[in-house]
């Protein structure tokens, strides 16, 4: 690896840590109005939403290990086209959190580093396998969003606009994944994984 690939790949760290990310697609929901939500339901879509957040955090870090190990040109560039609408997803998180009148995870430093350390890790094993890790994630990330889905308040449209279209997106990664080469994981190396994603999750919605 070059010093200069090592230096916009910190450059890209720090601006997911501390800038606001952008969107080109326009906020799901954009056009729908703030519901008016119970004090209680409001903390709820705050912590799930801030939950989400850091699982684009981990999917911005996640990219960038791959984009640091592809060997095959198309193979990164249909990656990086994924690891943009990621961007995408942060932004749309960082906003339902300001609007419910959230805060981002304080822990955002380290699961950016954990999952870097776990893409590059997987990056290592070679395309197959790095492709194989990153579309197993995309799936239980699709899945987790589901169980959002279920967990919203009801009336909090504007956040499931966001949890939708994020869900559809990550479905297709998966299929971006396999299509170039994904190799089927390990079963026990899947549960490890849906064990460690829970961990993040049950604690990004308290802190
Ligand atoms: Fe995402
Ligand atoms: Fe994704």
């Amino acid at each position: 690896m070059t010093l200069d690939k090592l230096i916009i790949e910190f450059d890209k760290g720090l601006r997911t840590l501390l800038a606001p990310a952008q969107s080109a697609r326009p906020l799901p929901g954009r056009d729908l109005n703030e519901p008016e939500l119970a004090a209680a339901d409001k903390k709820h879509a705050a912590g799930l939403m801030r939950v989400n957040h850091v699982g684009e955090v981990c999917a911005q870090a996640l990219y960038q290990g791959q984009a640091l190990t592809a060997r095959d040109p198309a193979a990164r560039t249909a990656l990086e086209e994924a690891a943009r609408e990621e961007t995408e997803h942060l932004a749309w998180c960082e906003s339902r959190i300001h609007a419910l009148g959230g805060r981002k995870s304080l822990l955002n430093p380290v699961w950016y580093v954990g999952s870097l350390a776990l893409g590059m890790a997987a990056g290592a094993l070679g395309d197959k396998w790095s492709l194989g890790f990153l579309a197993e994630t995309e799936r239980q990330v699709e899945a987790h969003l589901g169980g959002h889905l279920e967990t919203l308040p009801e009336d909090d449209a504007k956040s499931r606009a966001v949890v939708e279209q994020m869900q559809a997106d990550e479905a297709r990664h998966a299929e971006t994944a396999v299509t170039y080469g994904a190799q089927e994981l390990p079963a026990p190396v899947k549960v490890a994984m849906k064990f460690a994603s829970k961990v993040m999750t049950k604690t990004a919605y308290w802190v």
